[in-house]
């Protein structure tokens, strides 16, 4: 895109989201890029951070572990969860959802080839991306775009690709991540469509650092008596989620940890919510949600105890039990 159709497709943007989500947005950008400025960078986020990344890398190096952890970082594992979901529509049983979440993928050591291969095969029919496709939380962007273009290419996906922002992407990428064919949900809503029925999906942005997710907005865009699936880039609104009456949670961000001890346990994770909720699939009452492992990394190109995984969800109409979940509590 030139500089000209750059800038009235970011108009389009703000007028679309309004200016005071835009506004609000562009205003913590710009504080968080003069706080890195200014070198105040390990409260912002470790990888930011050379000494702490320098100390990590030297470890690994020294005791012959950098490259086996480098190799794990493409090892993709799929991953079939089946979605029951009382009030499904017959026409959106065995639907099928593949979710990427936490690409950033510029900083894939083979720059999305392999997982481009480890897709290839799979048969789905919408495709959704929960987030982080840029590696680094600041600066240029254009190579994440253009692998992005790379990569959506090759989703093959007969009810589309959808998507909503992390905390390492700008709001300024979302016009390129539309030109990748991603329909980029900004606290908005998207019916899904199969022979006379729908189900609803619902996107917001971010709400684990820029804090600009407005479920409330995107609830409201949506009927009510429908099955409604959100997407969020982290599980930290849960239980405001569940008591919106969503069905199903979509979320990354964690990683899964990245870097864990051996049985897959994270050492950090970055989510303000309960470890069983930080990684793979759980239960918030009625509502069915998976944070995903991500398929890609941060800081390094590196994973221990913990693979990136390709996720499939199949809905099935399936009557669940309601359960209150025990573990839950918003101080953990
Ligand atoms: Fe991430």
């Amino acid at each position: 895109m030139d500089h000209l159709h750059e800038q009235e497709a970011f108009a389009k943007l703000v007028d679309r989201i309004g200016p005071h989500h835009a506004g609000k947005r562009m205003e913590m950008q710009a504080h968080y890029s003069a706080f890195l400025m200014h070198g105040h960078h390990f409260h912002v986020h470790l990888e930011e951070f050379a000494p702490i990344s320098w100390a990590l890398k030297t470890l690994l190096k020294i005791t012959g572990v950098w490259p086996i952890a480098v190799r794990n970082s493409l090892r993709y594992t799929v991953v079939e969860h089946e979605v029951p979901l009382p009030h499904l529509p017959a026409a959106f049983e065995g639907f099928r959802i593949l979710h990427l979440s936490d690409l950033h993928i510029e900083g894939m050591v083979d720059k999305g080839k392999s997982l481009a291969e480890a897709l290839a095969p799979l048969q789905y029919d919408l495709c959704v991306l929960t987030g982080d496709y840029r590696f680094r939380t600041f600066g240029n962007y254009d190579k994440t775009l253009t692998l992005m273009k790379t990569l959506t290419e090759q989703i093959h996906a007969p009810y589309g690709i959808s998507g909503v922002l992390g905390n390492h992407d700008w709001l300024e990428m979302v016009p390129g991540l539309e030109q990748c064919g991603i329909r980029m949900l900004m606290n908005e809503a998207q019916p899904i469509e199969k022979g006379n029925e729908t189900i609803w999906l619902l996107g917001l942005d971010d709400v684990h650092y820029y804090e600009t997710g407005d479920l409330d907005k995107a609830v409201k865009s949506a009927p009510q008596n429908v099955v409604r699936i959100l997407l969020v880039h982290s599980p930290e609104i849960l239980p405001e989620a569940a008591q919106a009456g969503m069905d199903l949670y979509l979320c990354g961000h964690s990683h899964g940890g990245q870097i864990c001890l051996p049985g897959g346990k994270p050492i950090i994770t970055h989510c303000r919510c309960p470890r069983p909720y930080k990684a793979g699939r759980w239960r918030y009452k009625s509502m069915r949600g998976y944070t995903s492992r991500g398929v890609g990394t941060s800081l390094f190109p590196i994973r221990l105890f913990c693979q990136p995984e390709i996720i499939l969800h199949t809905l099935r109409k399936i009557p669940i039990e309601v359960e209150t979940a025990c573990c839950y509590s918003q101080s953990v």
